[in-house]
């Protein structure tokens, strides 16, 4: 298998899919694994086509078994340190992707994989997958924003209580402390990323862009600063012609067409 086959891009009106194509061995991260992945996020990112992105894995077994434990155990101290920083980074990219972004998750979800899924806007598991932030079993920390995003989407005492205890979450528990936005019924993990991505298609692409880009940059801010973000991000779709479609559409009772513009 070459790098570029180890995450698969596919394009399909103004839906990019990333998926991460390492079935046997759980979809787990390596190296060249995550640098193909930032590779391709550096390019989504700047392409005004792409509307949603949606990040899924190979195979039903696994979305993403976290860090490569293999390959781990031939790396020495300063190549540990240089592959957290860039598994750190990978997150850090889909954080920042100004789309709104899905975690398809058609099987368990560990470590890095459920970092990766915190990481974007909403998240879907496969009903028979489980999903955790075990990563204190391997006697390590999540290092790639774990214990940042998992306190503030589920509290801090749920968050401590799921890293110390390594507990791998059924999907049903994970929905239930809102890990996760909804559970899948088992493989069919596509068509409810599908019905989730209809729904965000149906709405202006520069407002999704900007409603997260105020949710995002407000989060630790100061509420009265982050009311200004708020107009800021506001200001930027004023001038866009998909505003003025949505309400000629309106006036016309009839559906938007959405150009991105
Ligand atoms: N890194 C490297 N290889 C991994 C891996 C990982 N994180 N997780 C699984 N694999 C490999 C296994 O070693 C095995 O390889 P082999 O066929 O050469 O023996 C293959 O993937 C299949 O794994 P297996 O455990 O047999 O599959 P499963 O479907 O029964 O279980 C998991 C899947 C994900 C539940 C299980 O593999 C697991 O718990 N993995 C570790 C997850 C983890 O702790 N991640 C945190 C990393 S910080």
């Amino acid at each position: 298998m070459t790098d570029q086959d180890l995450v698969l891009l596919e394009r399909d009106d103004h839906v990019a899919r990333l998926v991460i194509n390492r079935a046997e061995s759980r979809n787990a991260l390596s190296f060249p694994t995550l640098l193909r992945m930032r590779t391709l996020l550096a390019e989504l990112r700047k392409d005004t086509d792409v509307w949603v992105v949606v990040i899924t894995g190979a195979g039903e077994k696994a979305f993403c078994a976290g860090a490569d434990l293999k390959e781990r155990r031939t790396l020495n101290e300063e190549q540990v340190a240089d592959f957290v920083r860039n598994i750190r980074g990978l997150m850090d990219d889909i954080a920042a992707l100004p789309q709104p972004t899905i975690a398809a998750m058609n099987g368990h979800s560990f470590g890095g994989g459920c970092e990766m899924a915190l990481a974007c806007d909403l998240r879907i598991l496969d009903a028979n997958a489980q999903i955790g932030l075990t990563e204190t079993s391997l006697a390590i920390i999540p290092g790639a924003g774990g214990t940042i995003r998992l306190p503030r989407l589920v509290g801090a005492a749920k968050a401590k209580e799921l890293i110390l205890m390594a507990r791998r979450l059924t999907a049903d528990e994970a929905l239930n402390i809102g890990l996760v936005h909804r559970v899948a019924p088992a493989g069919f993990i596509a068509g409810v990323a599908d019905e989730m991505v209809e729904a965000l298609l149906r709405n202006g692409p520069l407002a999704l862009q900007a409603a997260k880009a105020a949710i995002d940059g407000g989060l630790d801010l100061p509420s009265e600063v982050a009311l200004e973000h708020e107009a800021a991000c506001y200001a930027r779709i004023i001038p866009t012609s998909d505003r003025l479609e949505a309400l000629a559409a309106f006036a016309e009772k009839r559906q938007p067409k959405f150009k991105g513009q």
